[in-house]
C-alpha cells in the first residue's frame, strides 16, 4: 500500500461556475477540488492550508469510515476544533474499501461555498469488479447559489425567518448556465461567455463502454440524471456493488454516489444531452443542469440538434420510492445482515418552532453544537460540556399524525447524544411526517459518518413495528451510508456500531443540519487511541492543548 500526499491551499476566489460571478471556495485554485485517486489499502495524507482570511473551515471525508482514527473524521464540533485562518490541517486515514466516495467541508454550511471533490477507490492490480467497462469517469452533480453562505445562515437564523430557497443553477462537474439575461442583474456581475461556464462535455468513444462515478453534493435539491437516448446500468451504490438493473434515470439525493455504466451506441454522427432535473421540490425557476455527451470526432461543444430531456415530473414519489426498492446488493458481494438487532431507535423528522425561529428536529429534538468537539470531552471526560440526558429512542405514535400539521409545533434543543454499547446492532427507523406547511412533506437524505448500514426496508405511511418489520430484506440489502427518506414515508436501517468513536447521522440538507437536523452516536469512545492535539484548541479543549 501506498501513502498519498496532497497538499492543498484553500482560498476564496472570484468564480462563474454559472456564469454569475461570486465568491468560491477553491482547492489549489479549482472548484470542484482535485479527484484524490487511490487503491484500497492506501494511506491518504492531506496536508491543508486555511487561507480563507476570515473562515475557520474542516473537511469531511464522506463514506471513508475512518476505522481507528475517528479524529480524522473532519467533522467541526464533533471530530474536531475548526481550522482556523492560517492554520495547517493534517488528515491522515486509510482507505479500506473500493468504491465512489466524497470529501467536502463540514464546517456551517461551508460545503455550498464550492469545497467538494471525489474520492476515487480502486482495487489493487489483478483483482476486479464484477462488471467491465473501457472507461471510468466522475461527474459531480451540484446545485448553486448566488447569495453567500453566511448571508443564509444568518437568514435561517433570524426572526423572521428567511429561507435560502431554491438553487440558481444546477452544476454538472462545476459548471452550469444561469440566466445572464434576467432582469435586476448588476452590470459585469454575470456573462454568458464567460469560459468557466461553458458546459462540461464528456467525449466517448463510439462502441465503448463507460463507468459514470456520479455523485451528489447538493446544498437542497434531489436530482434525476438522465442522458438522452442512453439507458444506464447500475452497479455500484456508496462503495458497495449493486445487483445490475437498468434505469433511464438516475434519482440521486445529496450524498449518495453511484456508478452507472453506458455504452455509447447511439447515433455516432451528432452529440447528446446529459441533464439534471431538480425533483420532489417545485423549482419552476432553476433551469436543469447541462453537459454533452461528446460522440467522438463530433466537436465536443457543438450543441445537440435535440431539445434537453424534460426529466420526470418533480412531485412524482412514486417512481422514487420504487427505484430506492430496487437496489440491491450484488449476489456475490452479500454482506448478510444480523438478524435481529440489540436495539430500535425510531426517529420522526419533522419541522418546529423553539421561540419563534424556525428548526427541524428528531422527535422534537433540535440538535445543536457544543463548544468542545464530543470526542475530546467523551475521551477525557469533560461530560459537562454537553447535555447529559439521552435524547429520545422514539416519539408518541400512537398519538401523532404524520399526515397532517402537528398539533403542537415546539420543539426543544439540546445537544446530548445517543451512547450505543459497543459491539451491537442498532436499527434506526426514519418517520417521514408533513411540515409545518399543509399537503407538504419533503426528501431527507440521511447520512452516517464512520458506519455502512444495511438498508432494510422503505414504506409510505406511518411505519408499523411488527407488521413492517416482517417484511425486511434480510437475504440481500444493499449497504450504503447515505439514503433518503420519501415524503409521508419510512426508511429501515441497521448498523453495528463496531467503530470506536463518536458519528454525525444527519440530513445532508446543508439547511437543514445547520437548523438541527441530526443527531449524535458514541460508541466504543474506551477503545479510541491517544487523540491528536491538532484537533483541539478551542472550548474546553484548550485546557488539554499544550503544544
Ligand atoms: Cu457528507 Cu456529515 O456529511
Ligand atoms: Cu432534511
Amino acid at each position: 500500500a501506498k501513502i498519498r500526499h496532497h497538499k492543498w491551499e484553500l482560498k476564496y476566489e472570484f468564480k462563474s461556475p454559472d456564469c454569475f460571478k461570486k465568491l468560491v471556495i477553491t482547492i489549489n485554485g479549482r472548484s470542484p477540488g482535485p479527484t484524490i485517486n487511490a487503491e484500497v489499502g492506501d494511506t491518504i495524507v492531506v496536508e491543508l492550508k486555511n487561507h480563507l482570511l476570515t473562515e475557520n473551515v474542516a473537511i469531511h471525508w464522506h463514506g471513508i469510515r475512518q476505522i481507528g482514527t475517528p479524529w480524522a473524521d473532519g467533522t467541526e464540533g464533533v471530530t474536531q476544533c475548526p481550522i482556523v485562518p492560517g492554520d495547517t490541517f493534517v488528515y491522515k486515514f486509510v482507505v479500506d474499501r473500493p468504491g465512489t466516495y466524497l470529501y467536502h467541508a463540514h464546517y456551517g454550511m461551508q460545503r455550498e461555498s464550492g469545497l467538494y471533490g471525489l474520492i476515487r477507490v480502486s482495487l489493487p492490480a489483478g483483482e476486479s469488479e464484477p462488471f467491465s467497462y473501457d472507461y471510468d469517469k466522475g461527474l459531480l452533480l451540484n446545485d448553486w447559489y448566488h447569495k453567500s453562505t453566511y448571508e443564509q445562515a444568518v437568514g435561517l437564523n433570524s426572526k423572521p425567518f428567511v429561507w435560502v430557497g431554491e438553487p440558481q443553477s444546477l452544476l454538472i462537474n462545476g459548471r452550469g448556465k444561469f440566466n445572464c439575461s434576467k432582469p435586476g442583474i448588476e452590470a459585469g456581475v454575470c456573462n454568458a461567455t464567460n469560459p468557466d461556464c461553458s458546459p462540461y462535455s464528456m467525449t466517448v468513444v463510439p462502441g465503448k463502454t463507460y463507468r459514470l462515478r456520479l455523485a451528489s453534493f447538493t446544498a437542497l435539491s434531489a436530482l434525476s440524471f438522465e442522458i438522452e437516448g442512453h439507458n444506464m446500468t447500475v452497479v455500484e451504490a456508496d462503495g458497495h456493488n449493486v445487483e445490475p438493473f437498468v434505469v433511464q434515470n438516475l434519482y440521486i439525493y445529496s450524498g449518495e454516489t453511484y456508478s452507472v455504466l453506458v455504452k455509447a451506441d447511439q447515433d455516432p454522427k451528432r452529440n447528446y444531452w446529459m441533464s439534471t432535473k431538480i425533483v420532489s421540490r417545485d423549482a419552476v425557476n432553476t433551469t436543469n443542469g447541462l453537459a454533452i455527451f461528446n460522440y467522438y470526432p463530433n466537436h465536443p461543444r457543438r450543441n445537440p440538434p435535440t431539445m434537453p430531456p424534460a426529466g420526470p415530473r418533480w412531485n412524482d414519489t412514486a417512481p422514487r420510492l420504487a427505484q430506492s426498492l430496487a437496489i440491491k446488493s450484488h449476489k456475490d458481494y452479500i454482506h448478510s445482515p444480523p438478524q435481529t438487532s440489540d436495539r430500535v431507535i425510531v426517529m420522526l423528522n419533522t419541522q418546529n418552532r423553539i421561540d419563534g425561529f424556525v428548526k427541524w428536529s428528531v422527535n422534537n429534538v433540535s440538535f445543536g453544537f457544543p463548544h468542545t468537539p464530543y470526542l475530546v470531552s467523551l475521551k477525557h471526560n469533560l461530560l459537562h460540556t454537553f447535555d447529559q440526558n439521552p435524547p429520545p429512542d422514539g416519539y408518541d405514535s400512537q398519538n401523532y399524525d404524520i399526515n397532517s400539521v402537528a398539533k403542537n409545533v415546539n420543539a426543544t434543543s439540546s445537544n446530548s447524544i445517543y451512547r450505543l454499547k459497543f459491539n451491537t446492532t442498532v436499527d434506526i427507523i426514519l418517520q417521514n411526517a408533513n411540515t409545518m406547511n399543509p399537503n407538504n412533506s419533503e426528501t431527507h437524505p440521511w447520512h452516517l459518518h464512520g458506519h455502512d448500514f444495511w438498508v432494510l426496508g422503505y414504506g409510505s405511511g406511518k411505519f408499523n413495528i411488527s407488521t413492517d418489520s416482517a417484511n425486511y430484506n434480510l437475504v440481500n440489502p444493499i449497504m450504503k451510508n447515505t439514503v433518503p427518506v420519501h415524503p409521508y414515508g419510512w426508511t429501515a436501517l441497521r448498523f453495528r456500531a463496531d467503530n470506536p468513536g463518536v458519528w454525525l447521522f444527519h440530513c445532508h440538507i446543508e439547511s437543514h443540519f445547520f437548523m438541527g437536523m441530526g443527531v449524535v452516536f458514541e460508541e466504543g469512545i474506551e477503545k479510541v487511541g491517544k487523540l491528536p492535539k491538532s484537533i483541539m484548541g478551542c472550548g474546553e479543549s484548550k485546557s488539554l492543548y499544550k503544544p
